[in-house]
């Protein structure tokens, strides 16, 4: 939900705004803005809708002679995505000029106040108010003025503030919006998230809420919003680099990021698991032992794909740690009466550590005894941060904005949980546990080998569905939330109408759906519930439904229903969410690319969702 950038150092500043900014891109992209300082004046370009329009207006030679900017890419809250609510927005004299990410939530009451007293204002933003705060506030202290004016706002913000009157500051803060800093000898960086950094630095620091940073060329002093309070930070060194976030010859990120996988969950495995015993070992966890043992109850906790993600969990740890769990989409949870307390493990599912109604979620378990424990692919990122525990998925950089190796990297790593559950409260015998952890060591290299005749088999079937209006994809058991999965993939990235059904709920109401037109992906392992999902597929078959079954290979009984069949290898039942994720994934890929959509910038989505 909108990126920031900044820099003060000694190099050119234009190029490395625009590199932050594609790199930040995923946030949004209603419009983006830059500005530098030049001669002790603030130089402004923005311009509707993606980057693109911007870098056509900004070019290589533009502010060549300036080391110092602020870079934004929206995502529209308040206010049309037009070029004259395109961030920076600047106070009265356009001296003074703010970027933001977040939702200044009383900022109709602040406007008015403010226009009162002759201020004027250009923008439907909420951001705007902010400039004219601090252009309230100044006399000749920068950073007092922010504080004074951050004093007043109310809601969600990363700031980036630069003033024409001080040439060598730019001051930033953050409350409940990620912003990340870093440092180099001669250089200091703000952003909203890594990948922004990557081709400078890998140190950085990470913010807390109500933190403000002034930054200078390679010094900075960290401050409390509040109190002025000076504050040391540590700095933490980043495993990921700057390839990690490019493409690398593919023709979107989110098929690099599909293929991508066999190796992502490898590293989410690595070292820990032992392949002869299936033992696993989270010592990261930071969680205690007798706690673990004594949980009563999980709450788990997640939104979009990451949702998906807990609905699997749930069938694995009910049935191998015989602990109940219930799930929870996160802006529910954190608004509804909860049975949460001390005796109840609350663990948070995000691939970005930084979705606000998530964050909120845990806040509340948190404030009701509940321990929480974070599963989540950013390193250091707010929910992390304050989580009593952590696992990471090892996916690396995720930029597509529909997530793929983040989903099967969180069921990863939610397996290994399950295993370590079971395996601390004895409800997993050796030999199971040993079957169980070798067949998710194994998982990676069967995806490995199926995905090239994968795409070039859903490559030619598609030709038969992409310009289908709807679409119904069903499951049942494990593959129940694969089928959520797979219809969210699907509706995001092609914008098809899609549904995920439990298979036998078809016959509740969406069975009057199916008709000739109606394609159904139905996802049939032969597993323990194969012939009761046979039969849900024989009642659509009844029905004139255009069958894809994705199965079991050697099943010949599914080319008996429909001539588009999809085989999968047979794999432990356990993990055929991991497996039949793929097609899942690779069919809304293919789809959406032959409808000549935007896969990895769908409209009106964001990656990080930081707003509620
Ligand atoms: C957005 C993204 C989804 C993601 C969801 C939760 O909607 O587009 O891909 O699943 O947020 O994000 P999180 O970072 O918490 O997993």
């Amino acid at each position: 939900m909108c990126g920031i950038v900044g820099y003060v150092g000694n190099r050119r500043v234009v190029p490395i705004l625009l590199e932050g900014l594609r790199r930040l891109e995923y946030r949004g992209y209603d419009s983006a803005g830059l500005v530098y300082h030049l001669n002790n004046r603030l130089v402004r370009y923005r311009a509707k809708g993606k980057l693109a329009n911007l870098e056509a207006v900004v070019d290589e030679h533009v502010g060549a002679a300036s080391s110092t900017g602020l870079g934004h890419t929206r995502w529209a809250t308040h206010g049309a995505p037009t070029e004259d609510n395109a961030h920076p927005h600047t106070d009265c004299s356009g001296d003074l000029v703010v970027v933001h990410n977040g939702i200044l939530e009383n900022y109709s009451a602040l406007k008015a106040e403010l226009q009162a007293k002759g201020h004027l204002f250009t923008s439907e933003t909420d951001t705007e108010v902010l400039a004219h705060l601090i252009e309230d506030a100044l006399t000749d202290d920068l950073v007092a003025a922010v504080r004074e004016a951050l004093s007043r706002v109310e809601g969600s913000y990363a700031v980036g503030v630069l003033w024409a009157g001080r040439p060598d500051l730019l001051v930033a803060a953050r409350n409940q919006s990620p912003l990340v800093m870093g440092v180099t000898e001669d250089a200091c960086f703000i952003a909203s998230d890594i990948p922004a950094l990557l081709p400078y630095t890998r140190e950085v620091i990470f913010l807390d809420d109500r933190e403000l940073v002034v930054l200078g060329k390679g010094e900075y002093t960290i401050l409390q919003v509040d109190d002025g309070a000076k504050l040391v930070k540590p700095v933490t060194t980043i495993d990921w680099n700057a390839a990690m976030a490019e493409k690398a010859g593919y023709r979107h990120f989110m098929l690099k990021e599909i293929f991508e996988q066999p190796q992502a969950i490898l590293n989410t495995i690595s070292g820990r698991i032992i392949a002869d015993t299936g033992v696993v070992d989270l010592p990261e966890i930071g969680l205690d032992h007798q706690a673990l043992k004594a949980v009563e109850r999980i709450a788990l906790v997640a939104c979009g794909t990451s949702w998906h993600a807990a609905l699997v969990a749930k069938y694995w740890i009910e049935k191998w740690a015989g602990i109940p769990v219930e799930v929870d989409i996160a802006s529910e949870f954190r608004y509804r009466h909860l049975l949460v307390n001390e005796r109840v493990l609350t663990i948070a599912i995000s691939q970005s550590g930084e979705t606000a109604d998530t964050l909120a979620g845990i806040r509340r378990a948190t404030q009701l005894g509940s321990k929480v424990l974070t599963i989540c692919n950013v390193v250091g990122s707010t929910m992390t941060r304050e989580a009593d525990g952590v696992l990471y998925t090892h996916a690396g950089p995720e930029i597509g904005v529909a997530s793929t190796k983040a989903f099967t990297c969180q069921l990863t790593a939610l397996f290994l949980l399950t295993l370590y559950l079971g395996q601390l409260r004895g409800t997993i015998d050796p030999a199971t546990r040993r079957y169980l952890g070798g067949g998710l060591i194994d998982i990676a290299g069967v995806i490995n080998a199926e995905l090239p005749r994968l795409q070039e088999e859903i490559r030619d079937l598609i030709e038969r569905y992409y310009d289908a209006r709807d679409f119904l994809f069903v499951g049942r058991g494990l593959n129940f939330p694969i089928a959520l999965e797979g219809a969210l993939k699907l509706k995001e990235i092609s914008y098809i109408h899609a549904e995920g059904y439990a298979a036998g709920e078809l016959k509740h109401g969406p069975i009057a759906l199916i008709d000739r037109d109606m394609p159904v992906v139905a996802l049939v392992p032969k597993d323990s519930t194969y012939l009761k999902s046979v039969s849900n597929i024989e009642e659509i078959k009844a029905r004139q439904g255009r069958l894809v079954l994705v199965g079991t290979a050697g099943d010949t009984h599914l080319t008996s229903l429909t001539e588009d069949v999809l085989y999968l290898p047979e794999v432990l039942e356990d993990l055929n969410p991991l497996l039949y994720t793929i097609p899942a994934q690779l069919l809304a890929y293919e789809i959406a690319h032959r409808r000549g959509c935007d896969v990895d910038q769908p409209r009106n989505l964001a990656k990080s969702v930081t707003v509620e």
